[in-house]
């Protein structure tokens, strides 16, 4: 048997775990897996993977130990009784969770001399091992910068900071962002749909426009950031006035209107904060101060 190949553990075989384990396994990685159902470790191991009958004899198999496993309860409820087999091991944690958790469970590893790294996959099984798709990663740099060129074999990682609930952190703030543009085209879709234009028609627009979107968002990342607003291009005030048009369109057709009526709200209390004529990153300052206006 070749000793020579770098290793590495996968706790946690469900659909992501198993999709971890089998790149790994195709990079030449030697794979030592554990499930809680043990049956789920059956084609990895097809594969060529190593099963260990205990996480303890996973753990020990490798010095770098990715978990994937449901939720933190989860983590802890296979980890807690092993506690010793970890020191000077690095466990990258990629079981979603809070950030609050990532920041127990980093000062939880420390208290039993293990590195860790709490991970946040920006993909479904399917894009693992593609180096399009962004794995966000937080906690210990030495962890990070040791296991780099395993880390790459999931993804393109991306190292956030030091602070461990900085993954999780990204993580629900890049699934906000997803869900709002996600429904945000469904509600266009449907307002178009009205009219007997298939998705598969407006879709390709709606891409396109969601470049120029990028564009804005960049713009007024630095007005964030200064906490400065200039109006300069479209103003809260217009901005008002054009959602107006989309509800009337949208009630019109017999859409659902909650999407347009929450942004108009949040304008809304946004101008009454002051910032009729900033441009629209202002809005900023009513999310920051839900209590403002209201
Ligand atoms: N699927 C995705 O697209 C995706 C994307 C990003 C992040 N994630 C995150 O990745 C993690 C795993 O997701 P998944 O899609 O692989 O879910 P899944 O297919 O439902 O697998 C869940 C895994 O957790 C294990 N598990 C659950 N409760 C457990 C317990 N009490 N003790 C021990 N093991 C337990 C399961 O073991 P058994 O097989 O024994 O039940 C299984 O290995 C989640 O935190 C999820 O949020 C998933």
């Amino acid at each position: 048997m070749r000793t020579d190949r770098p290793k590495v553990t996968v706790i946690g075989l469900g659909s992501m775990g198993s999709a971890l384990a089998s790149v790994f396994l195709r990079r030449g990685y030697e794979t030592t897996v554990w499930n809680r159902s043990a049956d789920k470790a059956r084609t990895l191991v097809d594969q060529g993977a190593r099963p260990a009958a205990t996480p303890e004899e996973a753990v020990a198999a490798s010095p770098l130990v990715i978990a994937c496993v449901l939720d933190y309860e989860a983590l802890h409820g296979i980890l807690d009784p092993i506690t010793a087999s970890l020191a000077g091991k690095s466990l990258v944690n990629l079981s979603s969770g809070s950030p609050e958790q990532a920041d127990e469970a980093a000062a939880w590893a420390r208290s039993h001399a293990a590195d860790y790294l709490d991970g946040a996959i920006m993909t479904t099984p399917p894009g693992v091992g593609s180096p399009e798709m962004m794995f966000l990663y937080s906690g210990s740099q030495t962890a990070f910068e040791t296991h780099r060129p395993a880390l790459e074999v999931l993804g393109d990682p991306q190292y956030l900071g030091s602070a461990p609930g900085l993954a999780s952190l990204y993580d629900v703030a890049l699934l906000g962002l997803m869900w709002s543009t996600m429904t945000g085209w469904l509600h266009g879709t449907a307002l178009v749909g009205a009219e007997k234009v298939p998705a598969t028609a407006f879709t390709p627009i709606a891409v396109r426009w969601l470049t120029a979107v990028a564009g804005f968002l960049t713009t007024y990342a630095s007005q964030v950031d200064d906490g400065r607003y200039p109006g300069d291009d479209a103003t809260v005030d217009v901005q008002i006035a054009t959602i107006d048009h989309l509800i009337h369109a949208a009630e019109a057709r017999g859409i659902d209107n909650a999407l347009p009526e929450l942004l108009k709200s949040a304008m809304e209390r946004t101008k009454a904060a002051g910032h009729g004529s900033s441009s629209y990153a202002s809005v900023i300052e009513a999310l920051r101060n839900p209590a403002d206006g209201r």
